[in-house]
C-alpha cells in the first residue's frame, strides 16, 4: 500500500482487535480524517509478554507508522501505552494520543473502583503512577491472564462468549476496563457486577478530536479507512461487524 494514498492519516494501533472499538469512535467524530489501523495479531496477548518484548514489537510497528507521515498515532493498547508511551514521545515528533485505564473517572463515580488490565499494566510503574494520581488508595486491580487472548480468538462467536469464569467474584462501585479488548465484553462485564463501567474510549476519540482541530479537512474527498499488519483481513471485518451493529460511520 502506497502511503501517498492517503492524506496525513491518524494511524491507529493496538496488539489486536482491541483497538478497533476506538478506531470506530475516532472514525464518527473525525469524519474527514483518514485512518489506518495497525495490529500485531499473532503476537497476542501482550500483556503477558516481558516489558522489553512489548516494547521492540510496538517500534517495530511504530518504524512502519512513521512512513505514513501521519497528523497523529493512538496507542489503543493500554499495555502499550503502560509500557512506551514515554519512549515512543521521544523518538518520533508526531503527536502520539494513549488510552489508559480510565481510574479518575471510576473513582469520581463510586468511590472505588475494580480495574481489570493486564498482567503487563497492572504490573507497570505507569499503572501504579495513574493510581497514586487518581485512585486515593480506593483502586483494586485484577489482572485475567486469559481473558485478551479469548476474547482475540472467540470474536466471531460474540456475543455468546462466555466471560464470567475469568472474572473475579467482587462488589465493586465502578468497573473500569483497562484492556481495549475487554470493551467488546462490555455488556457482559456489567450485567455481572451490576455497576457502571467505564472504558475510556470517548474520551480518548475527544482527545484527537481536539488534537486535529487545527489541521486542515478535505471534505470533498471520500476519506479511508485501512487495515496493515498482522491478521487485517480479520481486524477489517471486526469493524463491519462493530460499524454494522450501531449503524454507519
Ligand atoms: N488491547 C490491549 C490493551 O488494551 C492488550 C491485549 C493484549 O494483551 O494483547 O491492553
Amino acid at each position: 500500500m502506497c502511503c501517498t494514498q492517503f492524506f496525513r492519516p491518524v494511524c491507529i494501533f493496538d496488539s489486536g482487535i482491541g483497538g478497533i472499538n476506538l478506531l470506530v469512535a475516532c472514525a464518527r467524530m473525525c469524519p474527514h480524517t483518514d485512518f489506518i489501523y495497525f495490529a500485531d495479531n499473532f503476537n497476542v496477548p501482550y500483556g503477558s509478554l516481558p516489558p522489553e518484548r512489548i516494547r521492540e514489537n510496538v517500534f517495530a510497528v511504530f518504524e512502519r507508522i512513521a512512513t505514513f507521515d501521519p497528523a497523529s498515532a493512538i496507542v489503543a493498547c493500554n499495555t502499550a501505552t503502560a509500557v512506551c508511551i514515554d519512549d515512543l514521545r521521544k523518538k518520533y515528533t508526531f503527536p502520539i494520543v494513549g488510552i489508559q485505564p480510565a481510574v479518575r473517572q471510576g473513582i469520581k463515580v463510586a468511590g472505588k473502583c475494580l480495574v481489570l488490565a493486564t498482567p503487563a499494566t497492572a504490573n507497570s510503574p505507569s499503572f501504579a503512577r495513574l493510581c497514586r494520581l487518581y485512585g486515593q488508595g480506593r483502586v483494586e486491580v485484577v489482572a485475567p491472564p486469559f481473558l485478551a487472548s479469548y476474547i482475540e480468538d472467540n470474536i466471531f462467536s460474540y456475543p455468546d462468549i462466555d466471560i464470567a469464569a475469568q472474572l473475579p467474584a467482587c462488589s465493586p462501585g465502578s468497573v473500569v476496563l483497562g484492556c481495549t479488548h475487554y470493551v467488546f465484553a462490555e455488556e457482559q462485564i456489567k450485567n455481572f457486577y451490576l455497576c457502571p463501567v467505564f472504558d475510556g474510549i470517548l474520551g480518548t476519540a475527544d482527545h484527537l478530536k481536539l488534537l486535529l482541530s487545527t489541521e486542515p479537512t478535505f471534505g470533498f474527498r471520500k476519506r479511508k479507512i485501512a487495515f496493515l499488519g498482522g491478521d487485517f483481513q480479520k481486524n477489517e471485518k471486526v469493524f463491519r461487524l462493530l460499524v454494522g451493529k450501531s449503524g454507519t460511520i
